[in-house]
């Protein structure tokens, strides 16, 4: 079943007919190893945001491939700055995606895992409140938590005065959370990156120029610059693109996939 604006994949294989669901899903699929997937929207020009939100870059194709990939993780990985920002909600994923997990020994949902120094996290965000399954906090020794936040969520401390991304990432392996998506932003993306733990980003470029002003997809402090080689490109018939780029050839895709919903 191919839904709403028609995505076709362009590059290795040009010109290819519409991707229904099972083949996007093939497409990006689960590493056969521990991995941290990004997923990001920029306009043409570089920016994160249009109007102080990412909503204004993302259309049909954006968000029917960012449910496939919450689709196809173990934990949802997100910054505290972009779960404020954004009004995160809880993790829903449609029946016909809980089955495709069920199928597959996945619990119906990812865990979802916020990355905050401060703590300064609401218990009553609905990302924590309404969560179908106990959120993860990645924080460090020092942060105390604000009231109720420990009736809603576990605290995993990782680091002396700053959160250690990648000992974080160890602990998320640790409990079985290997194939890992984070939604950004880009404090977190920066701090991944010169950890030098990103395995794959996926990018939607919005065929739009947003200006000067806002920032990039990555921020923080400068590192080295890393090679990711791209693996695909795909064209939904609006003239958004989605890159997909990673350090490994492919990640094998899931043995069997059923056209999710
Ligand atoms: N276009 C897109 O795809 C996209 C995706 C996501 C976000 N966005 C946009 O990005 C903006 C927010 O991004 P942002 O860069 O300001 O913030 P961010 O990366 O979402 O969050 C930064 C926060 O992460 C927490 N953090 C803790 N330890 C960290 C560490 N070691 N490294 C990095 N972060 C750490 C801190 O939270 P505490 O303050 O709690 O300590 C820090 O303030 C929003 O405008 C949002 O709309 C766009």
């Amino acid at each position: 079943m191919t839904v709403g604006i028609p995505i076709r994949r362009i590059w290795p294989t040009p010109a290819t007919p519409p991707l229904n669901d099972a083949e996007l899903t093939a497409l990006y699929g689960r590493a056969d190893r521990p991995h941290l997937r990004v997923n990001f929207v920029a306009s043409l020009d570089g920016a994160v945001t249009l109007d102080g939100y990412s909503a204004g870059l993302s259309g049909g194709p954006d968000k029917r491939v960012f449910g496939l990939l919450r689709m196809l993780c173990d934990g949802l990985l997100v910054a505290a700055g972009t779960l404020r920002h954004e009004g995160y909600r809880a993790v829903r994923l449609s029946e016909p995606r809980r089955a495709w997990r069920r199928e597959r020994g996945l619990p119906e949902y990812p865990t979802l895992v916020v990355v905050s120094g401060s703590l300064d996290l609401d218990p009553a965000q609905a990302a924590f409140a309404d969560a179908p399954v106990r959120p993860v906090v990645l924080t460090h020794a020092g942060a105390a938590p604000p009231p109720g936040l420990t009736d809603v969520a576990e605290l995993v401390r990782c680091g002396d005065e700053r959160v250690d991304v990648a000992a974080g990432l160890a602990e998320l392996r640790r409990r079985g959370l290997g194939q890992v998506l984070c939604e950004g932003g880009p404090h977190l993306f920066g701090a991944l990156t010169a950890a030098d733990l990103v395995d794959e980003l996926c990018l939607t470029v919005a065929p739009l120029l947003a200006g000067a002003g806002p920032g990039r997809i990555t921020a923080g402090d400068p590192g080295a610059p890393r090679e990711l080689p791209l693996r695909h490109v795909l064209a939904a018939d609006d003239g958004v693109l989605m890159l997909r780029h990673a350090r490994d050839a492919a990640a094998p895709p899931p043995a069997g996939a059923a056209p999710p919903a």
